[in-house]
């Protein structure tokens, strides 16, 4: 029988947690690990029956659903608002939720409300999700934590999907420029930037023409790091150790998850 050791040292015990898009994905697999490293977490998705059994399968003494569509600046307040009014107060702000367009989206083809609904999801849902914690932490007087997932699609242009690229920039602008306007409440600002990581967003990608391992196969030569396949869980690593003590003297920092794919 398998004997699991229980963690030496919680590194978020006590600690309230929002993550947008927790229902799916990086986010699902980060409210996972941080349940284990003692924090309470809020799932906010717009998929409200894949968040509620997410947060069911963590437990509902330590996490909960709630629905958002974090394009829409009133809900993202909501979602904080209810958040403290419940816990008490807000620790960590993991904006994670992302969409694609649903067409290629090449600089010659453009569709414009197509990229409208993206920017609104992918840069204003991420200005919202920053504002708002960083509020509920001022006046709550917490030295919380914000991170964004922003892309390796932050540092390189796109042979196609110019919107999302375009997007993934935006981010880092909004984590360095808040990183200096929130440091002297004490809250640190940081972006996470994975590489290829199969989940619903990426096979939708490739219009769910294309099976997983065959998305894997055509994205591993591309990194130094080799019979290492990116998944969910390493992302979710690395947002633990932006959020944790491990990184008190962090901020303003995109830390790239890549395996030198960006090097
Ligand atoms: N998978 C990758 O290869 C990869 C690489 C780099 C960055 N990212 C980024 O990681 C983040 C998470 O994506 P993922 O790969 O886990 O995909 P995913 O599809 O598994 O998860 C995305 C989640 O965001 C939610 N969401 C979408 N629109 C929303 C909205 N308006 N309001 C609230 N929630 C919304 C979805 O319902 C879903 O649960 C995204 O920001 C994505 O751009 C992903």
């Amino acid at each position: 029988m398998a004997i699991v050791a229980p963690l030496q040292h919680k590194k978020l015990e006590g600690k309230v947690a929002i993550i947008t898009g927790g229902a799916s994905g990086i986010g699902e697999a980060t409210a996972q690990l941080f349940a284990k490293h003692g924090a309470r977490i809020v799932i906010a998705d717009i998929q409200d029956e894949l968040g509620q059994e997410v947060a069911k399968s963590i437990g509902q003494e330590s996490c909960m659903y709630m629905h958002c569509d974090v394009a829409d600046e009133d809900q993202v307040k909501a979602l904080v608002g209810r958040t403290v009014q419940i816990y008490g107060q807000l620790d960590i702000m993991l904006s994670n939720a992302g969409t694609l367009s649903s067409c290629d989206q090449v600089v010659l083809d453009l569709d414009m409300s197509q990229l409208d609904r993206l920017f609104g999801v992918d840069i204003r849902g991420n200005v919202a999700c920053v504002k708002h914690a960083a509020r509920a932490m001022v006046d709550g007087r917490v030295r919380g934590t914000i991170v964004c997932t922003a892309s390796v699609a932050a540092r390189i242009g796109g042979d196609k999907r110019t919107d999302y690229f375009m997007a993934k920039h935006a981010i880092i602008g909004l984590v360095k420029s808040a990183s200096k306007q929130l440091g002297h409440h004490g809250i640190r600002v940081n972006a996470v930037s994975p590489f290829m990581v199969v989940t619903p967003l990426m096979r939708m990608a490739y219009n769910y023409d294309k099976d997983d391992q065959e998305i894997e196969k055509m994205y591993q030569p591309l990194t130094s790091l080799k019979d290492v396949v990116l998944e969910a869980k390493h992302v979710a690593d690395a947002v633990l150790f932006l959020v944790s003590d491990d990184a008190a003297f962090l901020t303003g920092h995109d830390l790239v998850v890549d395996g030198g794919f960006t090097t």
